[in-house]
């Protein structure tokens, strides 16, 4: 696999960042940098795709070595995530603390390393602080299943946990069962194609995905 990356300024990402989501979806990444006016843009690719985007759009490829996940693992943070004082998030089982989940570092998107992963926890944790058991939550696009699993520990009745990668959606089962998640029903498919009831009792809750969600958390 081989890897482009390309620094780009706001007007360049806005005006092509709809075309590269059209052409490689989800492989596409778009990082923003605290105090850095431009963006970094990587898009997993074939050798041939990667020429192709230097050609076009100038950048950079590297040839990803073959075990390029373990190596990533390795580099990122070794240390458990705390979020606020009723979650940790961490790669291995090795803690005994009860306000631990394990989330191993795998292909889905989603580990706690993101800064938008852990900015979403942290306001997961927040809002969901002083609510009554029994709110339901969606998690749209749920990766690694990291937010849904964060939503049932912090006390929800119902999760909706749905992503459009068949390889995300079988990781976050996965990570649900190895955290002993049973509230969450995943499903794999386009979120802006569902159909989902939030709350059974009121009909008027019923969206569909490019309708608004209602009791949206992530
Ligand atoms: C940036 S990751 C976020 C993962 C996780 N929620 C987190 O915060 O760490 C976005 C996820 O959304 C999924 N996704 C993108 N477009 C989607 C769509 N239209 N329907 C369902 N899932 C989608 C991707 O496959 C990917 O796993």
């Amino acid at each position: 696999m081989y890897l482009w990356r390309k620094r780009a300024n706001p007007d360049w990402v806005r005006n092509r960042s709809g075309e590269l989501i059209r052409r490689f979806g989800s492989a596409l990444a778009i990082i923003e940098r605290p105090k850095k006016v431009r963006s970094l843009l990587e898009i997993a690719t074939t050798k041939k795709q990667g020429c192709d985007l230097v050609r076009e759009f100038g950048g950079t490829i590297e040839k990803l070595r073959a075990d390029w996940l373990q190596h990533f693992a390795k580099q990122s943070r070794a240390k458990p995530l705390r979020i606020g004082s009723r979650l940790i998030v961490s790669r291995s089982a090795d803690s005994k603390d009860k306000r631990t989940i394990v989330i191993p570092a795998e292909a889905a998107f989603g580990t706690g390393d993101h800064a938008t992963t852990a900015m979403c926890l942290r306001i997961l944790e927040r809002v969901t602080r002083r609510r009554d058991n029994g709110w339901t939550m969606l998690d749209a696009g749920t990766g690694s299943g990291i937010l849904a699993i964060a939503g049932s520990r912090f006390g929800a009745k119902r999760v909706f946990a749905i992503d459009n990668d068949p390889l995300a959606s079988s990781t976050a089962q996965r990570n649900a069962r190895t955290n002993r998640a049973r509230n969450i029903e995943f499903r794999t498919g386009d979120v802006l194609k569902q159909k989902i009831c939030l709350a059974r009792s009121s009909s008027r809750r019923c969206q569909s995905g490019r309708g608004i969600w209602q009791g949206t958390v992530a």
